[in-house]
């Protein structure tokens, strides 16, 4: 499973497609997004990029005159699946030569030039910093050639691009406030695929909520790989860049956006555990509309794991934020990300994490077996030992116990009188409609007479693991 956080797995592939109305406009976007919520947030980008070039986007791959695949690279299953993919647009460009195929984002950025050379399967490779030169590198293939652009950028952050947004139910949104990482945990390949870290001008963030509101949207989900570490005319000592002007760490642009309006809701991903501070979970507790939920990925119980991982923590440090979150959000949700079979991780370490999981009692969680990444320190300075069978086996053993929590988290819910954003139509019932409380769980519910971005109470009457089921009072 790749991750979008705040979304489901279904969205992986996910085709983007725009109404914008422009008749004047021949030329034809497919594209097809993969991994993070980055990687879709940037997509909205892309489109905005190629619809002030004349593209327009379409539903069907078919009818594209320029295919764009926006991928990640972050375990091995998440590129070979963006493979095969490749293999079926070779196919349709068989028959239609003319069509332009170009594979944007992580993998982009890690394969370079390989991908132009490898069985032809593409024209264009840009990285996640160069999206500005893609209408260029397009024309560049018109005449023959085939183009990369992988450069990465220590200040792109496309702060004047207006993203053309995704979502069709214009309730929701995304908004970049970093791009890049400069954390090095020892698995990760994102430092080499998205490049140094980078925080985004407040004030075009901030403007970007206003419009968002302005336009209907009543949620927003501020990104970046470790948002704690937004600083805005600061360097990393905290020092000043520049006296004249404004300086901003992530606890201050959060209460900025809060501010732009008590009915949009505030969200936040990913925080990082070394980073999260009081003063941060203080500015949550004193808006409501900040959701009191908080994705603090762990990764592993053991000692010993983190400190190879580069973690920048310890387990006793990672309970001390847990308590953090509950002195300041008693009523806080919490969800993690955890990597089973790490180098060198022995039955003890594996026992660490599922007793972290017990102390705990995450809400949600994202789980995975480890997948070695070209480049990364462990993959130079560690052997990738645990078999894949005792990967599995411990990666299903953490699944049973998350499973039990996810349903206990749930079944404290039932009974409750919740506030619910409606979202889109239920996937499974056209009469229902689905929408999530602040606690970031998924609620199903009759329509009755609502309508998405009403906020509705809803009574909650009962669960599965993964949703709440209830109808509105
Ligand atoms: N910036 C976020 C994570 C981004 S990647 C953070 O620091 O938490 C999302 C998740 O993918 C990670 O939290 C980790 O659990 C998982 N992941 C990253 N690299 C991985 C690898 N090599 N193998 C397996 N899972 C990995
Ligand atoms: Fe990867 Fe670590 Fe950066 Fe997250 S914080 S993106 S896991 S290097
Ligand atoms: Fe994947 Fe790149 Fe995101 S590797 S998880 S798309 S930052």
């Amino acid at each position: 499973m790749d991750t979008i956080k705040d979304h489901d797995e279904s969205r992986q592939g996910e085709a983007l497609v725009l109404d914008t109305n422009s008749e004047l406009k021949g030329k034809k976007l497919y594209i097809e997004s993969y991994g993070c919520a980055m990687n879709f947030a940037d997509s909205e980008v892309v489109a905005s990029i190629l619809a002030k070039d004349g593209f327009q986007t379409t539903a069907n791959a078919e009818d594209a005159d320029v295919i764009l695949l926006n991928t990640c690279s972050i375990r091995e299953n998440a590129e070979n699946r963006i493979k095969k993919r490749l293999f079926d647009f070779k196919k349709q460009k068989q028959s239609n030569p003319e069509l332009v195929v170009g594979i944007l984002g992580c993998m982009a950025s890690r394969m370079k030039q390989a991908l132009l050379e490898d069985e032809k399967l593409v024209d264009i490779v840009a990285g996640p910093d160069s999206y500005r030169d893609l209408p260029h590198l397009i024309e560049d293939v018109g005449s023959g050639q085939r183009a990369v652009n992988v450069l990465l950028s220590r200040e792109e952050t496309y702060a004047d691009i207006t993203p053309v947004r995704l979502d069709k139910g214009g309730v929701c949104a995304f908004v970049s406030i970093t791009r890049g990482c400069d954390n090095m945990c020892s698995f990760c390949v994102v430092p080499f695929t998205r490049g140094r870290e980078r925080s985004r001008d407040p004030q075009t963030i901030i403007q970007e909520c206003r419009d968002l509101f302005e336009a209907g949207y009543r949620e927003v989900t501020l990104l970046g790989q470790n948002v704690d570490s937004y600083r805005w005319n600061m360097n990393s000592k905290g020092e000043i860049k520049d006296v004249e002007q404004t300086t901003m760490n992530f606890a201050e642009l959060m209460e900025n956006v809060a501010q732009v309006n008590p009915l949009l809701r505030v969200r936040f991903s990913t925080s990082h555990p070394k980073d999260m501070s009081d003063e941060f979970l203080q500015v949550m507790a004193k808006y409501e509309n900040i959701c009191p939920y908080i994705h603090l990925p762990v990764q592993s119980g053991s000692n010993d794991v983190l400190l190879r991982m580069n973690r920048g923590y310890t387990r006793e440090w990672y309970l001390g934020r847990i308590a953090a979150i509950h002195k300041y959000l008693p009523t806080a949700t919490i969800s993690t990300d955890i990597i089973t079979g790490f180098c060198g991780e022995t039955e003890e370490d594996h026992q660490a994490t599922l007793s972290l999981m017990e102390e705990v009692r995450f809400d949600f969680a994202y789980m995975y077996t480890y997948s070695e990444r070209p480049k990364t320190l462990a993959e130079r300075k560690y052997e990738d030992d645990i078999p894949e069978e005792v990967k599995s086996r411990r990666l299903t053993e953490i699944i049973n116990l998350q499973r039990a929590n996810a349903l206990l988290s749930n079944e404290k819910q039932v009974g409750q009188i919740q506030e619910v954003l409606v979202e889109s139509v239920s996937k499974k019932s056209a009469d229902e409609f689905a929408g999530r409380n602040p606690f970031n769980a998924r609620v199903v519910f009759p329509k009755k007479d609502s309508k998405p971005g009403d906020y509705v109470t809803v009574k909650i009457n009962s669960c599965t693991s993964a949703t709440l089921i209830g109808e509105i009072i």
